[in-house]
């Protein structure tokens, strides 16, 4: 499939796997490339610049295809420092970044000098529109129902995508709530030039993640995540589990006075137990609703092939099937 998004890429499918915080590691970049589609290494999960330049390496090792890195721009007072981060991507012969959070509109003259090309995840019509403004050459997209931080605005991708497409000029992907052949039909249909999947990805025999978290996934429904941190206006889609009921607790008691350091316990440092270790009580983790849609663990390359093979199915047999023989035969479909 050829889109505005898989010839900026240079990529064969329009999927990209979006930055997961100790999900997204050279194994599943690299599964994604290799694939098809533009894998993600995370910046921010290596501690350092230098750690960094090592994944980057490493990525490099397990494909030849065009993988990119997310860089991350939290809002804490003690920065990491993005300058090396970003001059360890560029000296890793990374020429796709994928930013997100705050906007990257102070780091644009260095990316863009390295001749990276930069697509930045926002959740409403307006940070796309900045990002557009600052130089960033394509957007994703994050609708409400995605996994992470989908924002303040609570804006589902039925009405956000058509938004974004009526205002931007750069092409932008759909992101939140993807996870297979129906999603990236209709996020096509709605104005996206391609999709970005989280969650979805993390079910996958290459995630380099504990079994226990990819079972987790296929046993969730789609009522099973939650919003933590709105409170801080920093909300948080996240997996239900014991530590964010205790975390969602906390947030009942203190309504509006809620302090980060109320929920220390339940949001810092949770990623590595859960990831890692598999001990899936331990807090507040990123996941997506489309949760709901999961059922199988399949191989990266056996989830991407068969989300391809469908979209052709759903276009041109279910959606044509739809039109009147005089317009498939002007079509010359069957
Ligand atoms: C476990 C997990 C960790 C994530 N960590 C990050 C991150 O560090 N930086 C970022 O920009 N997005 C992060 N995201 C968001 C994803 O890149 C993506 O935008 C989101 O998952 C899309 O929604 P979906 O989960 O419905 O596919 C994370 C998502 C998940 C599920």
């Amino acid at each position: 499939m050829k889109t505005a998004i898989t010839e900026m890429f240079g990529i064969e499918h329009p999927i990209i796997q979006g930055g997961m915080h100790y999900v997204g590691f050279a194994e599943l970049a690299a599964a994604v490339s290799n694939a098809g589609g533009l894998g993600i290494i995370t910046g921010l999960t290596q501690r350092t610049p230098e750690l960094l330049a090592k994944e980057i390496a490493r990525c490099h090792d397990m494909t030849d295809k065009p993988f990119g890195v997310n860089l991350t721009f939290l809002p804490t007072f003690s920065a990491p420092p993005y300058p090396e981060y970003i001059a360890a991507i560029k000296e890793g012969g990374i020429k796709i970044v994928e930013t997100a959070g705050r906007s990257p509109e102070q780091y644009m003259p260095a990316l863009k000098a390295a001749g990276i090309k930069v697509i930045h995840k926002c959740t409403s019509v307006r940070h796309s529109l900045k990002a557009e403004q600052v130089g960033c050459d394509a957007v994703s997209v994050d609708g409400f129902e995605c996994g992470g931080h989908p924002g303040e605005d609570d804006m589902p991708n039925m009405i956000l995508l058509p938004r974004a497409a009526e205002e931007l000029k750069i092409p932008f992907v759909a992101s939140g709530g993807m996870a297979d052949a129906r999603s990236l039909v209709a996020a096509l249909a709605l104005g996206a030039a391609g999709m970005n999947m989280g969650t979805r990805f993390i079910a996958t025999k290459e995630a380099p993640v504990h079994d226990n978290v990819k079972q987790a996934l296929v046993a969730a429904t789609e009522l099973d995540t939650r919003l933590v941190m709105r409170a801080l206006r920093n909300t948080e889609r996240v997996l239900r589990n014991k530590g964010v009921d205790r975390l969602i607790e906390i947030e009942r008691e203190k309504g509006r006075s809620l302090k980060i350091e109320d929920i220390h316990a339940e949001v810092a440092g949770v990623y590595p137990k859960v990831m890692i270790d598999g001990k899936m009580d331990a807090g507040a983790w990123s996941c997506g609703m489309v949760v709901g849609l999961i059922k199988d663990i399949p191989t990266v390359k056996e989830l991407i092939d068969r989300i391809m093979a469908d979209a052709e199915r759903l276009i041109l047999d279910r959606l044509a099937g739809f039109l009147g023989a005089e317009t498939k035969a002007a079509l010359k479909v069957a």
